[in-house]
């Protein structure tokens, strides 16, 4: 059976992005309380040389977004830990490991894991392949389309082919591109005439005219959406409708209860400041989310009373004025 299977009416299988930061557990809860989408794919668990497996692996916890299912994904360059950590993430209930070879933050980088790992077709292929012999389950790679540039891009895709993932993700832009050009779909379309193995298309995707856009110009095999959906919690709802022929009409109700989960699932211990900043993080994003609510984004930006839920309340305000169903 496949691992990314389309629904009844055609609509591929979509993911939600690993987004360390923004997108942590909170986050996920949120939108899981809105859904539309099939998995999510927690951000990365680092592995580094003097990693201890077992206290590290207990940041994953697969039944957090029951019954949607949470893929774990890992980091490193040590093939035995990082081995050792997929076996104690399937003892902790992960149904797939994903290994990151995209993440370009330095500190990350300087230790030869996440995008590092591009420089050298071999070392991936050792560090995936690893992976995949340690256990059971699928075992898949998330990988950005090269270091500097693309010219280890067709060594590295069939480097991870060969390394026996189930699928590849691909984020089309380099390490050095950051999040900044933007992604070049054409890679994603070149990634599926080379491989066998299915591809995950992923950048860039804000609206459902994009994902169409994205499943037309690439012929990749599902979507995977980060920041357009922190931007838009219901993006997966509206594409899930377009296959169906229906448009999806967010209700106020399921906005409120977007808010409410996610301010109920930050850690009661964290700080009024950590709160704030979160919240301000988040309804900072949902502020693009139209040109209305562009308008206030300032607002939320500059507000200053340190006290998250009358910050919330005031949110709801400005966006009730504004608000469109549908
Ligand atoms: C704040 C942030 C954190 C991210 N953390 C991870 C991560 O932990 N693992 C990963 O594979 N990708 C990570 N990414 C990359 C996203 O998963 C995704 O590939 C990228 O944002 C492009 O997709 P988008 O345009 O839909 O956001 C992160 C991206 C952002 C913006």
């Amino acid at each position: 059976m496949s691992l990314l299977p389309k629904d009844l009416n055609g609509c591929p299988y979509l993911q939600l992005a690993p987004m360390e930061g923004v997108g942590d557990v909170s986050f996920r809860k949120a939108i899981a309380s809105v859904g539309g989408f099939n998995e999510a794919v927690k951000d990365f668990l680092r592995v580094p040389s003097n990693a201890h497996v077992k206290s590290l692996s207990k940041a994953y916890n697969a039944t957090e977004l029951d019954p949607i299912p949470l893929a774990a994904q890992i980091m490193g360059s040590d093939t035995e830990l990082m081995a050792a950590m997929a076996i104690e993430l399937v003892e902790r209930g992960a149904k797939r490991i994903d290994v990151n070879c995209g993440c370009p933050s330095n500190t990350v980088t300087g230790r030869g894991a996440g995008s590092s790992l591009l420089k050298d077709p071999h070392v991936l292929h050792e560090v995936v392949k690893a992976v995949v012999k340690a256990v059971s389950i699928p075992v898949t790679i998330k990988i950005r389309a090269g270091y500097e540039d693309t010219s280890l891009f067709k060594e590295n895709l069939l480097a991870a082919e060969e390394s026996g993932v189930c699928y590849l993700t691909l984020h089309p832009r380099t390490k050095v591109d950051g999040y900044g050009p933007p992604a070049r779909w054409e890679l994603i379309a070149e990634a599926k005439s080379l491989l066998k193995i299915p591809i995950v298309g992923n950048g860039d995707i804000l609206t459902v005219e994009d994902a169409l856009k994205m499943l037309h110009q690439t012929g990749c095999d599902a979507l995977m959406i980060g920041r357009g959906s922190v931007i838009n919690p219901f993006i997966f709802h509206q594409i899930r409708a377009h296959f169906a022929g229906e448009k999806y009409q967010p209700k106020w109700e399921e906005l409120l209860r977007y808010l409410s989960t996610y301010i109920e699932s930050m850690a009661s211990d964290l700080s009024i400041r950590l709160k704030m900043n979160k919240l301000k993080q988040l309804l900072s994003f949902l502020f693009k989310g139209n040109q209305k609510l562009l308008e206030h984004r300032q607002k939320i930006l500059t507000y200053t009373e340190p006290d998250p839920e009358a910050f919330l309340n005031y949110a709801k305000e400005l966006l009730r004025q504004d608000w469109q169903e549908g």
